[in-house]
């Protein structure tokens, strides 16, 4: 989970992955004010429209609505995120108006045909990934979780660490052949730890938010922000969770989760949603902690 988030999880979830962008349970996403090439009002049946975050429609060179989506920046591209195709409209189409209008633009989308025409006419995959929430209403943490035992008794805490202290953790913990490496220098991975903590990434830090310390070192880390939108695919947001990947630190994600989970609850949060890169078994992890999967999608750049 890192580089910034937005997922798109089709209506029933949505994420983003890292082969460019190092991220882990989002992809770096940073809202746009002005829409380009597109529209900014929505459409009957919008899947989308309910998540709080305005809508945008492309249109053909008929005028006609081939797709909706939200907008932002991912790693410098207009990204046309939750991405939906108009119903009756062919992908083949909708692919080539996209082409056109969206010369160069990001693109997440839960849409397989879509993505098929895309991909066919030279959209290359970025991400493939999967959405996850657990509806905090309809299932509260247990009690239990709010001292989560942890493997070696390293302590849980609220974030009181620089960006300093976590960042070479994070690069440890997404080594190469991990799903989501990044391929950071030390001082690319300080900088998005840096503007984590400073709210600059996806919204700003939760008090959930926590570490595992081993005397002075962080061992893991579990980061938590305010999305834009409402849950699942918005809302509080687990944008990165790690741990050190020596075999004895085996559990600690989950207890830091357990952590997050029972503070999001005491503080009365509706949910807790994060995405997973396809192919990264943590999603396991989420899975046994109650999370349920709301959807997949992929995350395309297309030529430009
Ligand atoms: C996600 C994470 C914090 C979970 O920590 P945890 O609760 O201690 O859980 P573990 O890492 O022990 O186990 C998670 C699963 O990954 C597997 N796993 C862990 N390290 C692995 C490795 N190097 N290679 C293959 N599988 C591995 C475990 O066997 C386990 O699978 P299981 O559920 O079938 O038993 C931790 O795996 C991690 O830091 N991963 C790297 C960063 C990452 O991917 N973060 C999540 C981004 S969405």
């Amino acid at each position: 989970m890192s580089s910034s988030s937005s997922t798109s999880a089709p209506r029933s979830s949505r994420t983003s992955s890292p082969a460019s962008s190092g991220a882990g349970c989002h992809e770096n996403a940073t809202p746009r004010d002005e829409p380009m090439n597109t529209s900014d009002t929505t459409h009957p049946g919008d899947p989308w429209a309910g998540t709080e975050l305005p809508r945008h429609i492309v249109r053909d060179a008929a005028g006609a609505p081939v797709l909706t989506h939200a907008l932002s920046t991912r790693e410098g591209r207009p990204w046309a995120d939750l991405a939906w195709r108009i119903p009756h409209v062919d992908a083949t189409h909708c692919a080539d108006v996209l082409l056109a209008a969206l010369r160069g633009w990001a693109l997440s989308t839960d849409d397989e045909a879509l993505a098929g025409a895309l991909i066919a006419r030279g959209a290359r995959v970025v991400r493939h990934a999967h959405s996850y929430s657990r509806d905090l209403r309809a299932a509260p943490a247990p009690v239990a979780w709010s001292t989560p035992e942890t493997p070696g008794g390293y302590q849980l805490t609220a974030v009181n660490r620089s960006a300093e202290a976590l960042a070479p953790l994070l690069l440890k913990a997404y080594p190469p052949g991990h799903p989501d490496h990044s391929g950071w220098t030390p001082e690319e991975a300080r900088n998005e730890v840096a503007r984590i903590l400073a709210g600059e990434l996806l919204g700003p830090l939760l008090p959930c938010s926590g570490l595992a310390l081993e005397g002075d070192t962080v061992v893991g880390a579990c980061l938590v922000t305010l999305r834009e939108g409402s849950p699942p695919h918005g809302g509080p947001w687990v944008i990165e969770v790690y741990r050190n990947p020596a075999p004895r630190y085996a559990g600690l994600g989950a207890a830091l989760l357990r952590r997050a989970l029972w503070l999001s609850t005491q503080a009365e949060l509706p949910a807790l949603s994060l995405v997973v890169s396809d192919g990264n078994p943590a999603r396991r992890v989420y899975e046994r902690l109650g999370f349920q999967h709301v959807g997949s999608s992929r995350t395309l750049e297309l030529p430009t």
